[in-house]
């Protein structure tokens, strides 16, 4: 049987009145208007269209040709247009970690009389939207929102010019359209009807514009009934009273469309509401397939009442072809029906914006001198070939916003004060404000930001004495000549422009706070070492001190190899093996000491075990590299002939599965601890796929791999014993199986692979283990396989049904549906179609958010802050910040 990530929406009624239609958080920009006409209250949709002044600085207006007035919409009629500069953006104030409804229209009406269709880019903040090449478009996109400033640029990329008619913007619900990951590009929005006219606001709340679409072989089905449309689509009544079923009673309804480039994901919105009164008698139901693939059914619309069948996870179709089928079933006696439907393809956006600080700082340095150069515009950094003209940047890591490392603003007409946002620049390495109109003092503030080597303040007005902190700061280069009324204290005006020499004439006041400063930095070092704290990172001296480079390292600079032990050590520490905590396929499990206090658990191998010495070897460094909260750390080893074993932190809260099944103790994990456990788990095992290169396919996820320390943290263990590494350029595991049966991805019995993406179905069977507490394969049920099982009681009913009893309901329902779904798409049968570990993070994080907004006593074990130090030993400092 096949699995899905396709589910039904069912929302609670809501009876809300039809609110009057307000456009609270929208923003309607006519492009190019004149102030004086602005704003004005279109007429067809009743929107308040406002001019785009104080939107851009830059730009000109222009307005369509006389002769296409009559086809365009009063927004359109006008445009601002981008001769100059490459790329001119507009900024929009927003709300951050908003879903917006983006729209840009683009009617090039032959304003400028050249009659040549346009041709330029679109970017949403640093990343390409899309291009624009046809002479009338709108460009749709639904996006959530990062900052309370939107930017939307227009890039000239040959020699046609940019311009734009209307910009807008329409804040959504929080969860209408989710995504696993990326945005949503518009791809098509049509509601079945054979009439000719478009829908929007004020039908629309949110603004979206419907299509009618109709096909001969269909038939029309209105009502004029109210359809209820309370779901979180809050879909138009006017799109959900109308709908088509095939004329011929036996026939499929098809949808058809096609996607550039083939590959490309997408998502579907099909809308149901049934218009007929069925008699007693009668039955519609059908099954809905994609390509033929069974995605979900039987279905029966429900009777004026608005349901939305909705992809969970993104969908492809076969060489970019798609065709949705409604397919009646057998004891279907009516044929399938269809209102509306949607479809977004998704658009990943994964260059990061700018450093909030440093935009901040740089938009106060560009504010107070009134700097009006073209190229500031948008994102400061990114991308790279569009940066602002004066700056450098560094955005060498693309997992992290790019930072501004050089401000050069030399001979650029500054007049007033050095202005307080620079310290907003904390990665700044070289200040140039040279040659200006500067006065009042140099700031202090100077001196604080860690990263600077050069400061070049000459050629200004600045007056007072250069702060002493800057002269002491080490390694900076200051220039601070031709500044004819800076004071000359302590002769420090004797070696203007060299940093090195000044520090020699005040001498004696820096030798004393120098000496102070350097016993101080010993004390803290000498406390640092004593505690062995997971330090963060050298101490900022230090970071200051090393080529500049200011982003703290997240591993510490050396990698102390950890203990190598001998055989007669092991001994000891177990106290010749006197308690054991557990037996693996691999060898037994032995409780030890380290230094007679530290806990450890030291797996020893069997001679009998499968796994060669070599495989041994190259597991001891790889797992000697690998650190992370969320794996059981590997504390040492032993390799003296026959001898092999494995020392681990030791968990003393034993494993998942012993807590599931209550053979530890009688104490029943909540559902919020469920959560939390497997939502570190799910972190260890992202780390594994990402974080660890080559990637690592643990190959053995199962809840007796999962086990909780006296915290209660959860952490994958064994991921050494049961997976091998792939050769770089591999991405697939073809070794011989060491999974387990239940949790072993069914692909693999076809393909032979193991990826990345068997972990994740394996992991959505822990999902499930700790939704249902039930077995993964049980005989006894008809479904034996706990996926199914799960599958087949869903489609029957309630959701209580499949919960763990012991639970006693006590739990947020959203969050556990969501945990559901999730557990539903990570055990679909085509690897492709499960999201990755990182979207499973961010999915479950969702869910425990959920589950603890829901109040009430969150318990003990729950609480944040736990200790994150692993059992670390000797002089290892272990897990890597991620
Ligand atoms: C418009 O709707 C918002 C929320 O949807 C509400 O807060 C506001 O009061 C409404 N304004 C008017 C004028 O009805
Ligand atoms: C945007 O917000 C800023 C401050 O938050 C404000 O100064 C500015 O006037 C706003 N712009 C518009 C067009 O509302
Ligand atoms: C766009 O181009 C087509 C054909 O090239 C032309 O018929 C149409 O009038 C143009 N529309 C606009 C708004 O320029
Ligand atoms: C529909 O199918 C039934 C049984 O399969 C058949 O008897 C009937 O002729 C079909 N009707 C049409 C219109 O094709
Ligand atoms: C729908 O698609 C099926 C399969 O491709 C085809 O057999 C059928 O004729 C199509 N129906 C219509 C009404 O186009
Ligand atoms: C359904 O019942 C109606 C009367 O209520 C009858 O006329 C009709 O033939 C029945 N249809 C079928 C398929 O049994
Ligand atoms: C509809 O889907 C169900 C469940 O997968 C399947 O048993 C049935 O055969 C399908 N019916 C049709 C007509 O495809
Ligand atoms: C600085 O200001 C003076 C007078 O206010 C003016 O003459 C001079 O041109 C300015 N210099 C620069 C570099 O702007
Ligand atoms: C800029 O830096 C100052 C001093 O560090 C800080 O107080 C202020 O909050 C910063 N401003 C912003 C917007 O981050
Ligand atoms: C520099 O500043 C002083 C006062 O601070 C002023 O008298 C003088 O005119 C300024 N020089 C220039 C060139 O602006």
């Amino acid at each position: 049987m096949e699995r899905h990530c396709v589910f039904v929406t069912i929302f609670v009624l809501i009876l809300h009145l039809v609110q009057a239609q307000n456009q609270t958080g929208f923003i309607s920009v006519d492009c190019g208007l004149s102030p004086p006409e602005s704003p004005y209250n279109a007429p067809q949709t009743g929107l308040t269209y406002t001019s785009d002044t104080g939107l851009i600085n830059t730009g000109k207006t222009g307005r369509i040709a006389k002769d296409f007035e009559p086809f365009v919409d009063k927004p359109a009629l006008t445009m601002r247009y981008f001769p100059d500069g490459i790329r001119n953006c507009y900024n929009l104030n927003v709300t951050r970690d908003t879903n917006y409804l983006i729209k840009a229209t683009f009617v090039y009406g032959n304003y400028d009389g050249l009659n040549v269709d346009p041709n330029f880019d679109l970017y949403l903040g640093p990343n390409l939207w899309t291009t624009v090449s046809s002479n009338d478009t709108t460009e749709e996109i639904i996006h959530v929102t990062k900052f309370n400033s939107l930017q939307i640029c227009l890039v000239k990329t040959g020699i046609s010019i940019p311009f734009i008619n209307v910009l807008e913007v329409r804040p959504l619900k929080k969860n209408v359209y989710a995504t696993q990951s990326g945005s949503l590009k518009y791809l098509f929005r049509m509601y079945v009807s054979n009439s000719s006219r478009r829908i929007r606001f004020p039908d629309d709340v949110y603004d979206r514009k419907w299509y009618p679409i109709f096909q001969n072989s269909w038939t029309q089905v209105t009502t004029n009934l109210n359809v209820n449309i309370s779901t979180i689509y809050e879909l138009p009544q006017s799109v959900m009273s109308t709908a088509a079923t095939p004329l011929n009673a036996n026939a499929t309804l098809n949808i058809t469309w096609t996607i550039e480039p083939p590959t490309t994901p997408f998502y579907s919105y099909i809308h149901f509401a049934e218009l007929q009164s069925l008699r007693a008698n009668d039955t519609r139901e059908f099954n809905v397939t994609l390509n033929g693939e069974y995605t979900i059914g039987p279905y029966s619309p429900k009777p004026l009442k608005t349901e939305t069948i909705q992809d969970l996870s993104p969908e492809q179709c076969n060489g970019g072809a798609c065709i949705l089928q409604l397919v009646e079933t057998l004891k279907s006696t009516l044929p399938p029906l269809l209102n509306a439907i949607e479809a977004f393809t998704v658009i990943d956006f994964p260059q990061m914006e700018t450093n909030e600080d440093d935009v901040t700082g740089i938009n106060d340095v560009q504010n107070t001198y009134g700097l009006n150069r073209i190229s500031w515009q948008g994102d400061p950094c990114v991308p790279k070939q569009y940066s602002w003209d004066g700056l450098n940047c560094n955005n060498s890591d693309i997992s992290i916003p790019p930072i501004i490392i050089s401000l050069d603003l030399s001979s650029s007409g500054l007049n007033g004060v050095i202005t307080q946002g620079i310290q907003n620049l904390t990665h700044l390495q070289y200040l140039d404000l040279s040659d200006n109109n500067l006065t009042g003092d140099i700031p202090k503030f100077l001196a604080d930001i860690q990263s600077l080597l050069v400061i070049n303040l000459s050629g200004n007005n600045l007056t007072g004495s250069v702060p002493l902190s800057l002269l002491q700061k080490k390694g900076l280069k200051l220039n601070v000549e031709g500044n004819p009324h800076l004071l000359c204290t302590d002769g420090l005006c004797v070696n203007k422009g060299d940093g090195h020499k000044k520090k020699s004439i005040i001498a004696p006041v820096v030798a004393s706070i120098a000496s102070i400063a350097i016993l101080i930095g010993a004390l803290v070092l000498f406390f640092v070492l004593k505690k062995k704290t997971q330090s963060k990172g050298p101490p900022a001296a230090y970071v200051q001190a090393s080529n500049g480079r200011s982003r703290r390292s997240a591993e510490p600079a050396i990698v102390t190899k950890n203990k190598r032990f001998t055989y007669s050590e092991v001994m000891q520490m177990t106290n010749n093996f006197q308690r054991v905590l557990g037996k693996g396929g691999f060898g037994i499990v032995y409780h030890g000491l380290v230094n007679g206090t530290e806990q450890v658990a030291i797996k020893i191998l069997s001679h009998s075990s499968s796994q060669g010495y070599k495989q041994f070897k190259a597991e001891v460094e790889l797992l000697l590299r690998v650190h992370h909260k969320n794996l059981v750390g590997l504390v040492g080893y032993c390799d003296e002939g026959e001898n092999l074993a494995l020392i681990y932190e030791y968990m003393a809260n034993g494993d998942l599965k012993e807590h599931m099944s209550g053979t530890r103790n009688h104490f029943i994990l909540n559902w919020g601890t469920r959560l939390k456990i497997v939502v570190e788990s799910a972190q260890g095992l992202e780390y594994l796929h990402n974080g660890c290169k080559p990637l690592m396919v643990h190959r053995d996820i199962k809840t007796t791999n999962i086990l909780l320390n006296e915290q209660f943290d959860a952490k994958l263990a064994d991921f050494g014993l049961s997976r091998s590494f792939p050769i770089e350029g591999e991405t697939h595991v073809s070794t011989a199986v060491a999974g387990t049966p239940g949790y072993l991805d069914p692909e693999y019995y076809r393909t032979n692979w193991l990826t990345e993406k068997s972990d994740v179905y394996s992991f959505g069977v822990v999902l499930l283990e700790i939704i249902t507490n039930q077995p993964v394969i049980d005989p006894r049920r008809e479904k034996p396989h706990i996926a199914e099982w799960v599958g087949e009681v869903l489609t029957k009913g309630d959701i209580k049904n499949i919960m763990d009893p012991s639970l006693n309901g006590d739990y947020d329902s959203t969050s556990v549906w969501k945990a559901v779904e999730l557990a539903m798409c990570c055990l679909n049968p085509s690897s492709a179609r499960r999201p990755n570990m990182s979207q499973v993070v961010i999915e479950l994080n969702e869910c425990l958010t959920s589950e603890n907004s829901r109040g009430g006593a969150i318990r003990d074990m729950d609480s944040e802050g736990s200790i994150e130090v692993s059992l670390t030993f000797g002089t290892e400092v272990t897990p890597l910040a991620r």
